[in-house]
């Protein structure tokens, strides 16, 4: 690279982002575009605040600083490292997160549902108990804890890498009111009943995970892939959720992609579906009665396919038929 011109900092993004896109790097992480990414791997070998004030934009960086951002700008294009990783830290519910390798960059929209108080979808429902059901780095349940002191909330996830994350940014954001346990979906939680359950599982279809860009092969492959349509956990996750939700607990489930799927497969399952500040992405809402109504047809099609957890190994072996 020829970049004896470039002087500030304002002159490193602008190079960044015209090198990214030239590169034709992803932006499926954190960010969605070149320019934010630069600006976040510029300010972080910079040791600045990620909201520094445009002013300093004009600002001159020396050559040694030019070095470590420039150095970031080729991990990211040569090796496609997601910029999270680069910098250790991702942003989401306006949280500072650790991030790195053990659990998929933090970048759901429930953020948005968080930060909102998930109105109007709690609608007056008092919550005490809440779970975030694969919780990767913990990110959701944490978020939650932040913004709920009051609440009691319970991560779980299967891996043991994600759980450690987890616990780290749980010491790091200072929460005290969450606990984190390995569990695969429900099964180690049995008999705990929560009033909110959100999950975002793994929901990507088996072709679209061997497709993904570069990008996606730092994160744990078990974060993503769910079968042939995007829905082995999904499934498992409506069929068992009654158990543990309160008589009028609630469900939000990210699906993605797979939400068209999931409407074909039941399509008199009563699924509100979140409009966002960007519109749909692929998050529902239900209410535990309609997953009991629906339980027997659920239940089924969850055990036509791969032993239940089909995607990640072990079954639960709910008998087909219906558990209500
Ligand atoms: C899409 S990631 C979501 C992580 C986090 N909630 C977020 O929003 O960034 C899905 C998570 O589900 C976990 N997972 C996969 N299969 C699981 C299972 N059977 N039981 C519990 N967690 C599982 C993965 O380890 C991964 O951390």
């Amino acid at each position: 690279m020829t970049t004896h011109q470039l002087q500030t900092i304002i002159d490193l993004i602008r190079y960044g982002a015209s090198r990214f896109n030239a590169a034709g790097l992803t932006f499926g992480h954190s960010y969605d575009n070149a320019l934010d990414e630069a600006t976040q791997l510029t300010l972080h070998a910079l040791h600045l605040p990620h909201d520094l004030s445009p002013v300093y934009g004009q600002a001159r960086v020396t050559e040694a600083e030019k070095e470590d951002v420039l150095g970031l700008f080729i991990r990211r294009i040569e090796e496609r490292v997601p910029a999270a990783y680069l910098t250790g830290e991702a942003w989401f519910a306006g949280l500072s997160f650790k991030s790195d390798a053990r659990a998929l960059v933090p970048r759901s929209p429930i953020a948005e549902l968080i930060e909102s108080g998930f109105s109007p979808w709690l609608g007056g429902r008092e919550v005490r108990r809440a779970l975030d059901l694969c919780t990767g780095s913990g990110c959701i349940a944490i978020a939650m804890a932040h913004y709920n002191p009051d609440w009691h909330v319970d991560g779980v996830d299967l891996s043991d890498d994600a759980l450690a994350l987890a616990a780290e940014n749980e010491t790091r954001l200072h929460v005290r009111n969450t606990r984190f346990l390995r569990s695969d979906l429900f099964d180690g939680i049995q008999g705990e009943h929560y009033d909110l359950i959100v999950s975002n599982p793994p929901y990507v279809t088996d072709d679209e995970t061997d497709a993904l860009p570069r990008e996606y092969e730092f994160e744990p492959e078990m974060g993503l892939r769910a079968g042939e349509d995007g829905l082995d956990l999904v499934l498992c996750i409506l069929r068992d959720a009654p158990l543990h939700l309160t008589d009028d607990g609630l469900l939000v489930c990210e699906v993605g992609e797979a939400e068209r799927a999931l409407t074909d497969l039941l399509p008199e399952l009563p699924l509100l579906w979140v409009e966002f500040k960007v519109g749909q992405m692929g998050v529902f809402v239900v209410e535990r009665h309609d997953l009991v109504t629906h339980n027997g047809r659920i239940t089924a099609l969850a055990a036509a396919r791969a032993p239940a957890s089909a995607a990640n190994g072990d079954g639960d072996g709910a008998a087909p038929g219906g558990l209500f």
